[in-house]
């Protein structure tokens, strides 16, 4: 059987290439991995500190369990160009820094201590994908996911996959195929056996076959009672494999769903059913480290999209990404578009090899998981390239000929070689704000992007982005905006039953390049901000919801006189789930809304825009008038369902300061977000106030980032980092203006999930 435990501590690390690979580690700075090799500012840096050599050394020591069997070092993710040596040999090199790679000890480990080393390349090599052209996007540097040693027997399974084919029948059936490495070792018979477990771990079906080569599949037949993997209710099944022969054994274990996802001329349907695709593009990048964030804060990410905003869909833009997150888009029922590294540029033969292996490791990582329903095999923008683009396609449907391909242009009338044709679809850059021109187009037909004579299967990959860059501290007419632009694509992809659906770019603001972004090195693209914290435009999406789900009414407004253009607060978008809305202004005026259906009759829920029609003397935009509260009552049903008040005089009242998890885990590399809002005396977020907030940390973590943050937008958040002790974790966060607020925080230790 075989051990897996995670390597993650005990690393030492070093800036340039250490070239004593043997005898003792360097001396260096103590690190655990999840670990980012240059920690960057939030913006305004040069993106080419990391772009260099760097070193991570370990010590081995020889344990009993080695004798006679494999070691393998596994490493989820390192970038961009990684070399391992054992004792000084080369044991392994990896040229993608988004997919896993193993390196060999077996034959290098000597009795006592063993040094490893891992030279880390964070050169933006071009012969790797995806340098060689402009990345809108920062790569970092670092061993940045975990690393795991594996000890097997000498004969091991060395993947296995499992294809559900007939998801939809009343009696289903799994064939889990398993692949052997050393077979030719086995002397004698062997045997594999599936069994599969249910969600409560009770075994529904089993069945064994002999081990005839490197391979072989089980097929369980006659599944009854098994549920679908769905959205609202996503079961999980786990199929545990066994190899057993004369000499030895070995066990994994592999989550799977049963459910079909399919993208047709006339639309998406999972399980056979309609489903508007409702997603947006997600960078795996964080502030200050980069990619270097464990488990749960990737697992954050996943329930930011899925029950913060309701999106039934994620593209892994523009690279695969944490397995944990793909893990926890499975357990969540979250789908999600994986795609290959690159960015609009093609190299030459040696990169078009490394990216053809990229279909290979992304797929082989990946094929077991429900939420995965479309691999993206094509260069994310490049033009066409038809000789690679035939082999990354037919690569993928030979390795998964249950899952469609997909390959993300911008180009129009492009060679489709895939079976989904995907499209960014940033044809909604007008200018004029929505309410000059009501004809402004915010998606192009099908067939005018395609080019082709017959509707095919088609989703719109990104929209909005560097249309409309949108920062969580501008004015509030810009945001209205963008709120709009939001409102106006989803409503139009809701309305075109040929659109499979649409996917907004992006999810968070991201770290980028200089050629790109707002010159501080971020683009400002996110519906939410780097440290995710929502903008208005987060509301569009996260009002989609059902009112079971969770009542959602939020003004897209600060509510001033004077801080739109020319004065009032008109027209006032009104993002809510609610069938009518009442304004009250002052202690009097009162004016009822519906929903605009008018301007957004295909949403699920449609906005309420309160505008000259509410109010036709414009009384809230009046200069010199008195300015007053209002009071907002969404009703559902005839009963109010939600109140909000917003005052006139705004003035500082509390921070307010929370985590985003009740406890630290101190056996992983864990981090919690604290978000700091600073809040007026009705709860609303005061955007102006840019006063800097200090934060002290004690007990067992760190603050990832720096001790004085600066609000803006009225929030300033931050991570804390378990730093290995159990505890209490003390926050005190101070600033000039509100009384000291602290909050704590316990450190404990939890049971990792089960990896191969
Ligand atoms: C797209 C690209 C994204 C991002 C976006 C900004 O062209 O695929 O990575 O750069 O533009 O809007």
């Amino acid at each position: 059987m075989r051990s897996m435990r995670l390597l993650n501590d005990g690393w030492v690390f070093q800036e340039g290439f250490n070239k004593r690979l043997r005898g003792e580690p360097i001396s260096g700075q103590s690190v655990t991995l999840p670990h980012s090799a240059v920690e960057l500012p939030l913006n305004y840096f040069d993106e080419t500190v990391y772009q260099r050599e760097f070193t991570y050394q370990r010590m081995i020591e020889w344990q009993p369990e080695f004798k006679g069997r494999e070691v393998f070092l596994l490493f989820d993710g390192a970038m961009a160009d990684a070399a391992v040596y054992l004792n000084g040999e080369l044991v392994a090199s990896h040229r993608d820094g988004y997919t896993p790679f193993e390196a060999r000890l077996t034959d290098g480990l000597r009795k006592g201590d063993n040094l490893l080393t891992v030279k880390i390349d964070g050169s933006e090599n071009p012969d790797i994908p995806p340098f060689g052209g402009q990345i809108d996007y920062l790569t970092y540097a670092g061993i940045y996911r975990d690393a795991w040693l594996r000890v097997t027997d000498a004969v091991w399974i060395e993947n296995v996959k499992i294809e559900t084919p007939d998801a939809l029948a009343a009696m289903k059936s799994a064939v889990v195929h398993c692949e052997i490495r050393n077979a030719g070792l086995i002397s004698g018979s062997a045997s594999i056996t599936a069994r599969i477990l249910d969600a409560e771990g009770a075994e529904i079906a089993t069945a064994n076959m002999p081990l005839e080569g490197e391979s072989g599949s089980v097929e369980l037949t006659s599944l009854s009672r098994i549920s679908l993997w769905h959205l609202d209710s996503p079961t999980m099944y786990k199929a545990v494999v066994e190899l057993d022969h004369f000499a030895g054994s070995d066990r994994v274990s592999c989550q799977f769903g049963f459910r079909t996802a399919e993208f047709a001329a006339d639309g998406f349907r999972l399980n056979g059913k309609r489903l508007k695709i409702v997603g947006l593009n997600r960078h795996q990048s964080y502030p200050y480290v980069g990619y270097a964030m464990g488990r749960r804060a990737q697992e954050r990410d996943a329930e930011i999209l899925k029950r913060g905003l309701n999106c039934n869909l994620v593209r892994t833009s523009h690279y695969p990404q944490s397995p944990w997150f793909l893990d926890h888009c499975d357990r969540i029922g979250l789908l999600v578009f994986e795609e290959i590294p690159g960015w609009q540029h093609i190299g030459g033969s040696d990169w078009k090899r490394e990216s053809v292996a990229n279909v290979e490791r992304m797929i082989r990582r990946d094929w077991n998981h429900p939420s995965i329903v479309l691999w993206g095999v094509r260069i994310n923008e490049s033009t066409d390239s038809h000789d690679f683009y035939v082999e990354t396609n037919a690569l993928a449907r030979r390795l998964d000929p249950t899952r469609q391909t997909a390959g993300v242009r911008n180009i129009t009338e492009s060679g489709f070689l895939e079976d989904v044709y995907t499209m960014n679809d940033f044809v909604n850059g007008s200018e004029e704000p929505a309410w000059v021109n009501r004809y402004r187009i915010p998606l192009r037909k099908q067939q005018e992007v395609t080019g082709l004579n017959h509707p095919v299967p088609y989703l719109v990959t990104e929209f909005n982005g560097h249309m409309h860059p949108t920062k969580i501290s501008d004015p509030e007419q810009r945001q209205a905006e963008h709120v709009t632009r939001y409102l106006e694509v989803l409503n139009a992809a809701f309305g075109t039953p040929e659109v499979s659906g649409c996917v907004g770019w992006c999810l968070f603001d991201y770290n980028t390049h200089k050629d790109f972004g707002s010159g501080d090195r971020i683009c400002h693209h996110g519906v939410l901000d780097m440290f995710r914290e929502p903008k208005f435009a987060a509301y569009v999406y996260a009002s989609q919801c059902d009112p079971s789900q969770g009542v959602v009414l939020k003004p897209v407004t600060w509510w001033a006189r004077g801080e739109r253009n020319i004065g009032s607060v008109l027209p006032l978008i009104v993002l809510t789930n609610c069938d009518e809305i009442e304004l009250q202004y002052g202690d009097g005026m009162t004016r009822r809304a519906v929903p605009d259906r008018d301007t957004y009759p295909n949403l699920p829920h449609a906005p309420v825009v309160l505008d000259h029609r509410h109010f036709p003397l414009d009384d809230l935009g009046l200069w010199g008038m008195k300015w007053d509260d209002m009071t907002l009552t969404g009703f559902i049903g005839g009963k109010p369902a939600k109140r909000i008040q917003m005052v006139a005089n705004p003035v500082p009242n509390r921070l307010e300061v929370f985590p985003d998890q009740p406890h630290l885990i101190a056996s992983e590399k864990d981090a919690v977000k604290v978000s700091i809002h600073a809040l007026d005396q009705a709860g609303s977020l005061l955007p102006f106030l840019t006063d800097p907030v200090f934060v002290k940390v004690r007990g067992p973590a760190r603050l990832i980032g720096p001790e004085s943050l600066a609000l803006r937008g009225g929030v300033a958040a931050f991570w804390l980092e378990s730093t290995g002790g159990t505890g209490a974790v003390g926050v005190e966060v101070t600033s000039s203006r509100f009384q000291l607020t602290r909050i704590e925080l316990e450190a404990v230790r939890r049971q990792l999930p089960e990896r191969n």
